[in-house]
């Protein structure tokens, strides 16, 4: 169901709640990757240009429902007034009476961040008064966290029971297309890439793709449950010994199901992730006191054939250790073919964007969601609380 969007709503002289997911990572105090600020700043500006005073509210990180410095926003307030040319000042509290007089006291085109909603246990409680007191603080309500859209928190969830309409803003509105393109009208062949390193997080992904692509290339630590399962010896690698069963049969599922399911035939092992070089061998020939690291040329070469014969592909997850220069070549290969691709591509995840920003292919791909959880959630098939909330259109 198509769902009410910010452009919807008449603005001017309307004091929004708008609700983003600045959850962006910090360094000495500043912030490191202000990804996530800039993609929210055109449902930003056009609250402003339309005349309303936007509350601005987010989490940060997981500070335990107490406020504690280290997770103030204070440093994502200094960072969106120099991006927005407009000074953010940020109130101490995200409720309270001090908050209260702030907003009412602002005027249309302001903007007020609100500090930490999560220095506040009742924000993940999802508690119900937590909500009217943040929804006491505007009269209109927009949400453009798509990242968070997981999290039936109060400030997503509950809080849409107080202030009606609840309306997507345009970064929500971009994700819900960008991904509901993959599982709903995909051109064919839809391909799928995974890695990163649990299979733990990953099995309700690829049970859900089963049934919607046409192939899945897994990589990276995960694939070591796989081969696990084929009957490989994996060495030293990561396995998850309580999911080789589970791995087993969403192979054999792939195969009932006819949907190509690639693994790595070679890989490149070494004695730890610390080691400064490793070596290519055959997934037949790991040696048991090695580690695989990253996947192999060959592997990168089927993969990379794979996504050419694709038109749309969507990728999560790194397909070894690509921090580490000796195993980052297969990730990095794939995000070469991806870039390539004639098609539509759809990437996912803090580690896969950071290793597609790393290869300096970002301005190559179809579409760059912001959301790591959310992102995993939603090609799931689960229904995600934040989009669940929103008013149908
Ligand atoms: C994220 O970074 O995935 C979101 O901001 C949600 O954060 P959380 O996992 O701490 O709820």
């Amino acid at each position: 169901m198509p769902k009410l969007g910010v452009r919807q709503l008449s603005l001017a002289g309307k004091r929004v709640f708008l609700r983003a997911d600045l959850n962006v990572p910090l360094a000495d105090g500043a912030v490191a990757d202000d990804t996530r600020i800039r993609a929210m700043l055109p449902t930003l500006r056009h609250c402003l240009e339309a005349g309303a005073a936007v509350v601005l509210a987010s989490h940060l990180g997981r500070p335990k429902g107490r406020p504690d410095p280290q997770y103030s926003l204070a440093p994502v307030a200094t960072r969106l007034g120099e991006l927005l040319g407009l000074d953010v000042p940020l109130a101490p509290d995200c409720v309270g009476a001090v908050t209260e007089a702030r907003v009412e006291a602002m005027k249309p085109g302001e903007v007020v961040l609100l500090e930490n909603l999560r220095f506040h246990p009742e924000e993940e409680a999802n508690d119900a008064e937590f909500a009217r007191a943040l929804a006491r603080l505007a009269d209109g309500y927009v949400d453009d966290a798509f990242a968070a859209a997981h999290r039936a928190n109060a400030s997503i969830d509950a809080i849409t029971r107080y202030l009606q309409p609840a309306a997507a803003g345009l970064l929500m509105e971009g994700e819900l297309a960008a991904l509901g393109r993959i599982l709903e009208h995909p051109e064919r062949p839809l391909v799928a890439i995974l890695g990163g390193a649990k299979v733990s997080d990953k099995l309700g992904l690829v049970e859900n793709l089963l049934g919607r692509v046409d192939a899945i290339a897994i990589g990276g630590a995960m694939a070591f449950t796989f081969l696990r399962a084929l009957g490989h010896d994996p060495g030293r690698s990561r396995i998850e010994p309580n999911l080789v069963e589970s791995a087993r049969r969403t192979l054999a599922e792939g195969r009932r199901r006819g949907v190509r399911v690639l693994l790595p035939v070679d890989v490149v092992v070494a004695a730890g992730v610390d080691s400064p070089s490793g070596r290519v061998v055959g997934v037949r020939d790991i040696p048991s006191d090695s580690m695989g690291l990253d996947i192999g040329p060959v592997t990168v070469q089927q993969f990379g054939e794979l996504v050419r014969s694709a038109r749309t592909v969507v990728w999560n997850g790194p397909l070894g250790v690509f921090e580490k220069p000796a195993f980052a070549a297969g990730t990095i290969g794939v995000a070469r073919a991806v870039a390539e691709l004639q098609g539509f591509s759809v990437v996912g995840g803090g580690d896969t964007i950071a290793a597609v920003h790393r290869a300096g292919l970002t301005d190559r791909i179809g579409y760059i969601s912001t959301a790591g959880g959310a992102f995993l959630e939603f090609l799931e098939g689960r229904k995600l609380p934040g989009v669940e909330a929103l008013t149908d259109a």
